[in-house]
């Protein structure tokens, strides 16, 4: 099946970014969420990074203006009926995520591959509440969605070999790297990226180091672009707590186990850039 036309269900950080890689691609794109407030903060999202590219010469003015120009707003997800593949973006919450795929299979054609952004929730429990296991599938994007490269593609007990296919051929024309990750809480990335960050604040707790020397001595040890509380911050908080109890419940390991500050910081609502303060303060 040709695609031409993607819907895009949640219009979150990821839920943008996902909007716009596709609509620069060249896709239709059908951006869907609950509430107006919630797909004007997308659309201004994907307008500040588009306006980025702009200044950096990645793109033209006219061209921004075509990719915003391929993204339509909507709040029903009926408005999808139509979609030749979809991308689910919503929060980390498995009933919500199976509500949405089970009205999705009632709303898409039999054809159209249901894929799920989610970070960490079981891609065969989303797969068993539709009647099109073998079309659900993981494509697990990462953020800033415009600027990293992968998609972690997640393989659920009956997803097919086309389907993975159709996806790898998608994530290619998006300009993205595939790479096969198995059906396990956290799969691979966030797995392994969840534990440090949760040290790194378990360092924090334990008065290891202050903020500042532990994600100074993490980028400069490892060689990563950010250190793990600067990560968090721009995750959000409350997501980090999510999959960190994802992978707790999934493995029953305590080495998964939330420290009790990243805990602490998301019943307070800071839930790090979003609501302008985390472990650092930022600029609303
Ligand atoms: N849109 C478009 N372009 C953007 C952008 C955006 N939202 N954000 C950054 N860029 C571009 C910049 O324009 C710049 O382009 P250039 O190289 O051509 O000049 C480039 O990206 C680098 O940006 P900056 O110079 O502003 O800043 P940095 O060099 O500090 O890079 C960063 C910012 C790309 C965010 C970098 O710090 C980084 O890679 N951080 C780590 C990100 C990471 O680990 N993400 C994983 C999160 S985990 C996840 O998503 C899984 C989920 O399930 C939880």
């Amino acid at each position: 099946m040709q695609i031409k036309n993607i819907g895009v269900v949640g219009a979150g950080i990821m839920g943008s970014g996902i909007s716009q890689v596709a609509a620069s691609a060249g896709y239709n794109v059908i951006l869907n969420d609950i509430e107006d407030k919630f797909i004007d903060r997308g659309l201004t999202a994907i307008f500040h990074s588009l306006e980025r590219m702009v200044k950096k010469d990645k793109i033209t003015s006219a061209e921004a203006k075509t990719i915003s120009g391929r993204i339509t707003r909507s709040k029903k997800l009926e408005d999808l009926s139509d979609v030749d593949f979809v991308v689910e973006a919503v929060i980390e919450d498995k009933t919500l995520k199976q509500d949405i795929f089970r009205q999705l299979d009632n709303i898409c054609h039999s054809e159209v591959i249901l894929s799920s952004n989610t970070s960490s929730i079981s891609i065969t429990s989303l797969a068993a509440v539709t009647s099109r296991p073998e079309k659900v599938i993981g494509m697990h994007f990462i953020n800033p969605v415009p600027v990293m490269k992968l998609i972690e593609v997640i393989k659920g007990l009956d997803t097919s070999s086309e389907t993975v296919k159709s996806v790898f051929d998608l994530a290619e024309i998006m300009g993205k790297v595939p790479v096969m990750a198995e059906d396990f809480p956290g799969f691979v990335s966030n797995r392994v990226l969840q534990v440090m960050i949760n040290e790194g604040i378990y360092c924090l707790y334990e008065g290891v180091g202050t903020r500042e020397s532990i994600d100074d001595i993490m980028k400069m040890c490892a060689n990563h672009p950010m250190g793990p509380l600067e990560l968090a911050d721009l995750i959000g908080l409350d997501t980090v707590l999510n999959i960190l109890n994802i992978l707790y419940e999934g493995y029953g390991d305590p080495k998964y186990r939330p420290c009790p500050l990243l805990k602490k910081y998301v019943e307070a609502g800071l839930l790090g850039r979003k609501t302008g303060r985390g472990f650092y303060e930022y600029a609303k």
